[in-house]
């Protein structure tokens, strides 16, 4: 949150430092196919029972529910509705986490650890914001330590965690993976929303965040110790007919978004097949994009795909991005080149005004958003002028909004840019992790 502290997150892990000087490597694979089937993931859990459901969606989980198992996990959203959250079961225990496509660590946090500031400095427990005491390891009959090892996770917004490995049995939405690994963490900067206590990355196993030895002041990338995430395990355990996982995450109401903590369903995260909302026939389906490494070859670490053409009014030739840009959940905005923001942002009515010192589009709550599409293998997908317009809080607790498209760096080699929240929300991407290919869907307007 260094540059978003208005309460919108970048959880992208920075993974050891050399995965990310790295160049982008195009796919020789051009986009695969467009209006591609994929199978509606067969079954579903609510995420919970505490707020009473529409009748429209009842009737969907019933329906969804007359299959054999449970697939699919119903998202809710925390922190004005800019964080994703599914409940996780971990050694028994349950818990909420944010649901994250721009990292690959499970953690928890564990009973008794240390809270830092981001500069640092020791500060109570509660100033880290887990919504729970956190993970006993000491309550779980199925818990394995992965000895003399340690997590060590950064993200882009300046967080940090640290800890110790395990392995447990882990389900989410119904899908159980056994002796999955995952972080317990024992030292914390985090800015928790104060309802999940912890993380679930969907990402690839080259972003894993364990290391050989337990000194997490040691750790480099020999001693990078990779592993299988949740999905991947759950793939080669055969948990789940097939390899791909969906996403769906709606948009929050304007006054939910300004003033609920948590909104019980705010989604879907579905294994086994495309999340079960209305989509149109609009849909693509593109490689992922690889980064060179030092040693030349080309590797997968984040979803990350090419954008051919960004599109608003008056907008220029100059809208294409040559750098990858990553589906990350775990981000609210929409991180673009310079000049696209600089541009797009000036097409607000009223415009949109850069605010030097936080690094940031602010844009009157009222204002009228500009029409604004992504194109990807070859399909242009809208995002909704509702997307565009995030309320948040400033430090007063008085209504701000920012702009759903910020500026993420200049347009150059080694950098990437995101698609977050604000525009998932106008598609189901679904990811085939034996493939290494995405499919966007257009989802029915909502
Ligand atoms: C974690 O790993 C990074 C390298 O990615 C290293 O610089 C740092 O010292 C490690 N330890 C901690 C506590 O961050
Ligand atoms: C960690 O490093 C030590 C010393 O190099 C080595 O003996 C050990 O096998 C490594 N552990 C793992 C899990 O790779
Ligand atoms: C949001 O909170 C404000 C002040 O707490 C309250 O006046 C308003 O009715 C709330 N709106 C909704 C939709 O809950």
């Amino acid at each position: 949150m260094a540059h978003w502290k208005l309460a919108t997150f970048l959880a992208i892990a920075v993974a050891y430092a050399s995965a990310l000087e790295v160049r982008h490597v195009r796919s020789s694979r051009a986009a695969v196919s467009s209006g591609i089937e994929l199978p509606v993931a067969p079954f579903s859990v609510p995420l919970t029972d505490k707020v009473p459901r529409s009748s429209a969606k009842k009737r969907m989980l019933r329906e969804l529910r007359a299959g054999a198992r449970s697939n699919v996990a119903v998202v809710a959203g925390a922190a004005d509705d800019e964080e994703y959250l599914t409940d996780i079961t971990i050694g028994g225990q349950d818990f909420k986490v944010v649901v994250d496509t721009g990292s690959s660590d499970t953690f928890l946090a564990g009973i008794g650890f240390q809270c830092f500031s981001l500069a640092d400095v020791p500060v109570p427990e509660a100033d880290c914001f887990f919504g729970t005491a956190g993970f006993d390891i000491s309550k779980s009959e199925t818990f394995v330590p992965f000895p003399d090892t340690n997590f060590n996770i950064s993200f882009a917004d300046a967080e940090f965690l640290t800890g110790s490995v395990g392995f447990d049995t882990i389900t989410v939405g119904g899908l159980t993976v056994t002796q999955q690994e995952f972080g317990v963490v024992t030292a914390a900067a985090w800015n928790g929303d104060t309802i999940s206590t912890g993380l679930m990355g969907l990402a690839f196993p080259t972003l894993t965040s364990v290391f050989n030895g337990t000194d997490p002041d040691a750790d480099e990338t020999a001693a990078h110790l990779l592993y299988n995430p949740f999905f991947f395990s759950a793939v080669q355990q055969k948990a789940v007919d097939a390899p791909f996982f969906s996403v769906a995450l709606n948009r929050g109401t304007f006054a939910k978004e300004a003033n609920s903590t948590l909104d019980p369903n705010l989604g879907f995260l579905a294994f086994g097949g495309i999340a079960p909302v209305a989509v149109t026939k609009t849909s693509t389906t593109v490689p992922v994009q690889g980064f060179a490494t030092s040693s030349g070859a080309s590797e997968i670490f984040f979803y990350a795909v090419d954008v051919e053409q960004v599109t608003f009014p008056g907008s220029t030739a100059k809208t294409t991005i040559n750098a990858p840009s990553i589906l990350d959940t775990g981000t609210t905005l929409n991180l673009v080149p310079t000049n696209i923001a600089k541009e797009f942002n000036a097409r607000f009515k009223p415009p949109a005004t850069f605010v030097e010192d936080e690094d940031t589009y602010f844009v009157d709550c009222n204002a009228i958003a500009p029409t604004f599409s992504i194109k990807i293998g070859g399909q242009e997908f809208a995002v909704d002028g509702r997307d565009q317009i995030v309320p948040s809080l400033d430090e007063n607790n008085n209504l701000v909004c920012i702009s759903g498209t910020q500026d993420g760096g200049p347009d150059e080699e080694g950098n990437f840019f995101v698609l977050g929240d604000v525009f998932l929300h106008n598609v189901v991407a679904t990811f085939d992790i034996s493939k290494n290919d995405i499919t966007l869907t257009e989802r029915a307007s909502y």
